[in-house]
């Protein structure tokens, strides 16, 4: 069997559903998914998506210039500008655009989109509905989608993509509930995947958030930048890493140590809590490491402080929050400080993408977190994410439309054919006698990543998790799946991520060894300034004939920001 799409999305997120929704009527889509659209992990996000609507009552003189320049100087000047200012200016136009499908935002009293202060940002421009609204979002773009008659295939893995060199024919994909492996042929295949956040121990990211999509493109020559950027969230559950969302600090929340200090007036006084991510992660992390933080039995913590925001407003804007951490450590913020740790939440780097969502290879798409633009630079603003997967899934739908109409494109369906062939090798020969188990493997390479590739990093460890990323890479080789069945074998689908997972740490933690300087996310304690002279710029990755990655790098975007000391 052979399906065939005009186009092919793969992911079912915000990114992916957007495109569909800005495609699917003048051409056959297919939307791919390793879950049910509606449990991507766009879902989880909570905080808000970030536009500088002229209607705010707070903010009154905010404009897409100011939104720009914020999210430059939260990227540390690594964002292309260019990218910035496009999505930057779209913002305001997909925020109202997804109030219009009928998205419930909250609201000012005046009825007007309500906006909340986040981290980084000169004006209170991030929009949300309470602190659901990756929920909200997903569900109105689904339903959408739904009304508009995508195809959509839930519950399908995507194990490679088929490119000749120079254009994608498609993919090979993994039917998970009866096992079938089947190419599908589509003159253009966008990927919007998500983001990497399980190669890491700690991660507020879902199990889904693999990061195979990246892996899979990498393996087939696409280029990956920036993958040593990697975002830490200051603020997740203790022992759980469910993400405790920015917009409680948004909302006036304290973070506190062990002597009851708000701790963040040593380290950024202007801004306090809601200065950007990258810089109050690594603030908690001193806290905790110079012996201010607090013990539990699930870890050294801070205190995330909202008790003086009065019970009203935790439950008109962070009841989520309040039910998560009564449901998961059964504590009540209205009556208790929420106990917290910095964990991995968000890939700044990601697939080699243009601001038209292109790579290197023709028909091939890359959109959401899976990109990499870039926009975000070395640091990404809270409330970008969403928008990014707005913005670039509704861009790529353009790019998309342009390139189907610009004359014939001939897709080779011997050569799917030959690729299926190879993967149905490959999968049956994963179930097999062997020492190592996925899971395994796996476990040791994200400890591998939350204790050398952390928020603080040095020489010598990146060189120590390089070599326990070669050793995991050399495990894998004698990996096996005990089960023989091939439907609904999840152990079968962890062996074939774990692959991918394996080459995307590897040029995560390669990257970080090669970047001499700390720029945003990525702070080395060995050169710990920013050095413009020798590394403003991306970092490239492609995959070598011997399998190893290839470094390179590309240059940054510059329009009227021009590089400054990072202060707040
Ligand atoms: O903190 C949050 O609500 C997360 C938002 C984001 O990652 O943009």
């Amino acid at each position: 069997m052979m399906l065939y799409h005009d186009v092919l999305i793969v992911g079912g997120g915000l990114a992916g559903l957007r495109a569909a929704v800005g495609l699917c009527d003048k051409y056959d889509v297919g939307l791919l998914s390793k879950v049910y659209p509606i449990r991507s992990h766009s879902i989880a996000a909570q905080g808000g998506i970030n536009a500088a609507l002229a209607n705010n009552p707070n903010g009154k003189d905010d404009t897409w210039e100011k939104h720009t320049f914020d999210t430059v100087k939260g990227s540390d000047y690594l964002a292309d500008q260019d990218a910035a200012e496009l999505m930057c200016q779209e913002a305001i136009k997909v925020v109202y655009e997804m109030e219009h499908w009928g998205c419930p935002f909250s609201r000012f009293p005046d009825g007007s989109i309500a906006q909340r202060p986040f981290g980084g940002a000169g004006y209170p421009r991030t929009c949300f509905s309470t602190d659901l609204t990756g929920h909200v979002l997903l569900n109105t773009l689904y339903e959408r989608s739904v009304f508009k008659g995508v195809k959509v295939y839930p519950e399908w893995f995507v194990i490679a993509l088929v490119n000749d060199g120079g254009q994608c024919h498609g993919v090979i994909a993994f039917d998970l509930k009866n096992g079938e492996i089947v190419p599908i042929r589509a003159k253009a295949t966008l990927f919007a995947t998500g983001g990497y956040g399980r190669v890491y121990f700690y991660s507020t990211n879902a199990l889904i958030n693999t990061g195979s999509g990246i892996g899979i493109a990498y393996k087939a020559g696409v280029p990956i930048k920036d993958m040593e950027f990697v975002q830490f969230h200051p603020t997740a559950l203790i022992g759980t890493n469910i993400l405790m969302t920015e917009a409680c600090r948004g909302e006036g929340g304290y973070l506190t140590n062990k002597d009851g200090e708000r701790f963040m007036k040593r380290y950024v006084p202007n801004a306090m809590e809601l200065a950007p991510r990258d810089i109050v992660s690594r603030s908690i992390q001193t806290e905790i490491d110079e012996g201010r933080g607090l013990e539990h039995p699930l870890g050294k913590y801070i205190n995330l402080d909202l008790r003086h925001l009065g019970a009203e407003k935790i439950l008109a804007r962070l009841p989520g929050i309040r039910n998560i951490c009564l449901d998961f450590i059964g504590i009540d913020p209205i009556l208790e400080p929420i106990p917290i740790m910095p964990c991995q939440h968000y890939s700044m780097g990601g697939i080699d993408t243009n601001e038209r969502c292109e790579t290197d290879v023709k028909g091939f798409y890359g959109a959401g977190e899976c990109a990499c633009v870039s926009v975000h630079g070395a640091n990404r603003l809270g409330g970008n994410s969403l928008l990014e997967t707005i913005v670039f899934g509704k861009l790529a739908s353009f790019a998309i439309d342009e390139y189907l109409q610009n004359g014939e494109i001939k897709t080779d369906e011997g050569l799917l054919m030959s690729r299926k062939e190879e993967m149905e090798k490959k999968i049956h020969g994963l179930i097999r006698e062997g020492k190592e188990k996925p899971y395994t493997i796996l476990a040791d390479l994200s400890k591998t990543m939350s204790s050398l590739v952390g928020i603080f990093r040095k020489k010598e460890e990146l060189a120590q998790a390089l070599k326990n990323i070669e050793a995991a890479k050399e495990r894998y080789r004698h990996v096996h799946v005990s089960s023989p069945k091939l439907h609904m074998n999840h152990e079968l689908l962890n062996a074939v991520e774990l692959e991918y997972m394996l080459d995307v740490a590897h040029t995560i933690a390669l990257g970080a060894h090669l970047r001499e300087e700390s720029r945003g996310a990525h702070f080395r304690r060995d050169f710990n300034a920013r050095n413009d002279t020798d590394w403003l710029k991306h970092t490239i990755a492609k995959i070598g004939k011997d399998g190893e990655p290839v470094i390179s790098s590309k240059k940054v975007m510059i329009t009227k920001y021009q590089p400054m000391e990072r202060k707040y």
